[in-house]
């Protein structure tokens, strides 16, 4: 592949989107667990997630039919893109990747194809390394997707983690624009290791911290502490969209779109609150997914696009924080 010496820009072409079909309500939850549905909705704005039926349906189906659906949406082929990146941290197999097998099965005979894994955050990684791809003149047209099954990551005797997450993948197209203007305009990819234990998924026992061996949650689950993980995302939600305002110079009512990762109803109300803004752009859907992990963002700006809610000439604004702990925001002049 040649490299191109104009500046170029990047130009999102459509999105596509897929959950499973089975709901997992709170009510449901109930029979199994000593929770109630009004404890869940009330602490964080859950009534219903998706879970895959585990014979059918996974990380790799729900991925593949969701760059299926925005191919389609892009009037693209697969045969057309130059490069899949799958966003996520329940790949049920790490070779070959996710992004490997949907090319396989999608005909995407020219593609490369790699995973990247930064948990809830997967998705705005993503987009950020395909946007710098793609300006780098490298790369014509890249499908991006964040897709996670955390059913199949989360221990159902748990109350205070399984309450939480669902099944989803979002996906999008992206293609080189003659506009260097057009595409990501700031972003940021961070990450703070040293406090991984706030959120992790240990396959030994060596890998569980001195102090936590007696935690219940079995080996290969998820294990979170749910009120450090709060305080993360709120502080950090906070600060990366001040940042990305301020560089930017943009204001909240400039902005289209903050499309955000839907973790718990009370951090994003937080933030709405503690920023100032307009409630009417801050899409939430948690209330029917659940936190789906890598699958949050794409899921969102899915539905805003294919709602007419993302006007071009206008920015949108995706953020993301998570297990790493890792965080991400990306500023889109669409
Ligand atoms: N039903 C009923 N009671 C419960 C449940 C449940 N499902 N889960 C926990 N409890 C109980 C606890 O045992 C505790 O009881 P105790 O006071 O007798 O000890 C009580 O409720 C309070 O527990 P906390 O964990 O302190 O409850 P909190 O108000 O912090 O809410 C929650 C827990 C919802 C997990 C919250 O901390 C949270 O949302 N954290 C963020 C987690 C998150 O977003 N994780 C996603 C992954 S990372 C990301 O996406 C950024």
């Amino acid at each position: 592949m040649t490299h191109a010496s104009a500046p170029r820009g990047v130009r999102l072409l459509g999105t596509g989107s897929a959950v499973p079909p089975a709901e997992l309500t709170n009510k449901d939850l109930e029979k199994i667990l000593d929770t109630t549905d009004e404890w869940i909705h009330q602490r964080t704005g859950i009534t219903a997630r998706r879970i895959c039926d585990p014979g059918r349906e996974g990380t790799y189906t729900l991925a593949r039919d969701a760059v299926s659906r925005a191919l389609e949406a892009s009037k693209r082929r697969a045969e057309d893109l130059d490069l899949v990146i799958c966003a996520t941290c329940t790949a049920e197999m790490t070779c070959p990747s996710t992004a490997c097998r949907i090319t396989g099965a999608l005909g995407a005979t020219r593609a490369g194809a790699f995973d990247l894994t930064a948990a809830c955050s997967g998705f705005v990684y993503a987009m950020n390394v395909a946007d710098t791809l793609i300006r780098s003149g490298r790369f014509q047209r890249i499908g991006v997707v964040g897709a996670d099954a955390m059913s199949t990551m989360v221990d159902y005797t748990d109350r205070s983690v399984s309450i939480l997450f669902g099944d989803a993948a979002g996906a999008a197209i992206l293609e080189a624009d003659p506009d260097p203007s057009r595409g990501c305009i700031h972003q940021t990819l961070s990450a703070d290791g040293s406090d991984w234990r706030t959120l992790y998924m240990p396959r030994r026992c060596q890998e569980i911290p001195p102090g936590e061996e007696s935690n219940p949650i079995r080996l290969g689950y998820l294990r979170m502490h749910g009120r450090e993980v709060f305080r993360f995302a709120v502080t950090k939600f906070r600060e990366v969209i001040e940042e990305a305002l301020s560089a930017t110079k943009l204001t909240p009512d400039d902005v289209s779109q903050f499309i955000c990762h839907q973790s718990n109803r009370r951090i994003i109300e937080t933030a709405i609150e503690k920023i100032g803004l307009p409630r009417d752009k801050v899409h939430v859907n948690i209330d029917r997914y659940g936190n789906s992990s890598a699958g949050s963002v794409g899921l969102c700006l899915d539905e805003l696009w294919r709602a007419g809610k993302i006007p071009q000439g206008r920015p949108m604004i995706l953020v993301a924080f998570g297990g790493g702990l890792t965080w991400a925001s990306s500023v889109w002049n669409v």
